[in-house]
């Protein structure tokens, strides 16, 4: 058994963090490497800038370490800031008409929801949000759910990969598959998906997928990226033109501005910025895998099948899928109706516990996380204070 790692970590020993999945955690040896970036371009910020002889080549290099623990061609995948901007350029990218369908799910996260009503606002596209039925038992029946919403007019398919509200993992293989077919993009969202689930990006073939490297990879925060397919980079436009765009960005043959392809040049060129957390994801990676963090993973996946098990007893409410369809290190439990901001202020300042509680549609939910500094005293107490607070 792996040991416990909270010795490993930052956070507050004197707070139970039962919160990874909000904004992830990053533990010292990482950190470290981060502030030695950081120190690095602040001792040299014109060598360190340099996009040739600088941080270009750090980039790259941390691109291909991404790309292979993903599944992926290094060429296809470019670091960005978070999860929202990465799809913010795809969906302010995509060439949609009057009347065109954007066909998503009632599981979708809040701000990339606005994100596709501000692009249906600007291009007079329709959103058109199948709701997924629970609980979640079958890839056969998400599918279909999905492949109802279709019509002639359907353009983009936009899905969580893992849902933020209700810490599903969604089967979404056969729809990319089914719905590309078609000639319809598929955009995914796979903020809490990377180092939590194994990802094989190629093998999946989704035309734009988003991850976070800030969440569950536990890199620094403000470490993301976006993959998109070879054959799709000519559809995808810089929010922020700076010096790596060219008037022929597109044109066939082009290269990049700055020796890699004009889909990352343009892309990661971006005025000056500190690249430092993107550049510490390689450092992310060694700790996982000097941590022997499949068992980590599945030591984690255990906590919370337990804890989720021992709150719907308390409850009575069943969970929204069956294991299989759960985010592994991440459930959202259903409690009884109850005002969900006293409820988690009552949690950190009575029993010392950080956890959200929100409500999605008609349930009150309290989003559990673990991650390898977790215990399972810690999990202990959530359940005593529930029962002492729902009872
Ligand atoms: C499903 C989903 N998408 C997108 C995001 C946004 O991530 P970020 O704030 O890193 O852009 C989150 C954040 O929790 C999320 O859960």
């Amino acid at each position: 058994m792996t040991d416990n790692l909270a010795a490993q970590f930052l956070l507050d020993p004197a707070v139970t963090f039962l919160n990874h999945g909000s904004y992830g955690a990053c533990p010292k040896p990482v950190f470290a490497a981060y502030h030695d970036w950081q120190l690095q371009l602040e001792r040299q910020p014109v060598a360190f800038l340099d996009p040739m002889r600088g941080y270009g080549r750090w980039m790259r290099a941390a691109r291909e370490a991404l790309a292979a623990e993903l599944g992926a061609d290094p060429a296809d995948l470019v670091g960005q800031m978070n999860a929202t901007a990465a799809l913010n350029i795809v969906a302010q990218s995509l060439p949609l008409r009057e009347g065109d369908e954007i066909l998503t799910t009632d599981h979708e996260y809040a701000a990339l929801d606005k994100t596709w009503a501000y692009v249906a606002r600007r291009t007079g596209a329709r959103i058109v949000r199948v709701k997924v039925p629970l609980p979640l038992t079958s890839e056969a029946a998400f599918t279909e759910t999905l492949l109802s919403g279709l019509g002639p007019r359907t353009r983009v398919l936009f899905l969580s990969h893992v849902t933020s509200a209700t810490a599903l993992l969604f089967p979404i293989a056969r729809a990319v598959a089914e719905v590309r077919a078609r000639g319809i993009w598929t955009v995914i969202d796979g903020a809490h998906a990377p180092g939590q689930i194994p990802l094989s990006l190629d093998a999946l073939g989704a035309d734009f997928y988003a991850g976070n490297c800030h969440k569950w990879m536990m890199a620094p925060k403000g470490a993301a990226f976006l993959h998109v397919r070879r054959d799709m980079q000519r559809l995808v436009n810089p929010l922020i033109i700076s010096h790596g765009w060219s008037e022929d960005l597109h044109a066939p043959g082009t290269a990049g501005a700055f020796g890699n392809t004009p889909f990352i040049d343009s892309l990661e060129m971006q005025g000056t910025r500190d690249p430092a957390a993107f550049l510490t994801v390689p450092a992310a990676l060694d700790f996982a895998h000097a941590h022997g963090w499949d068992e980590v993973r599945a030591r984690c996946r255990d906590l919370i099948d337990r804890t989720e098990a021992r709150v719907a007893a308390l409850t009575g409410l069943a969970p929204f899928s069956t294991p299989q369809f759960r985010a592994p290190q991440m459930a959202s439990m259903r409690i009884p109706r109850r005002d969900p901001r006293a409820l988690q202020v009552m949690l950190l300042e009575r029993h010392g516990i950080e956890i959200p509680c929100f409500d999605w549609e008609d349930n009150t939910i309290v989003r559990v996380s673990a991650q390898g500094y977790n215990t399972a005293a810690q999990m202990d107490l959530l359940v005593e204070a529930l029962s002492a607070i729902l009872t």
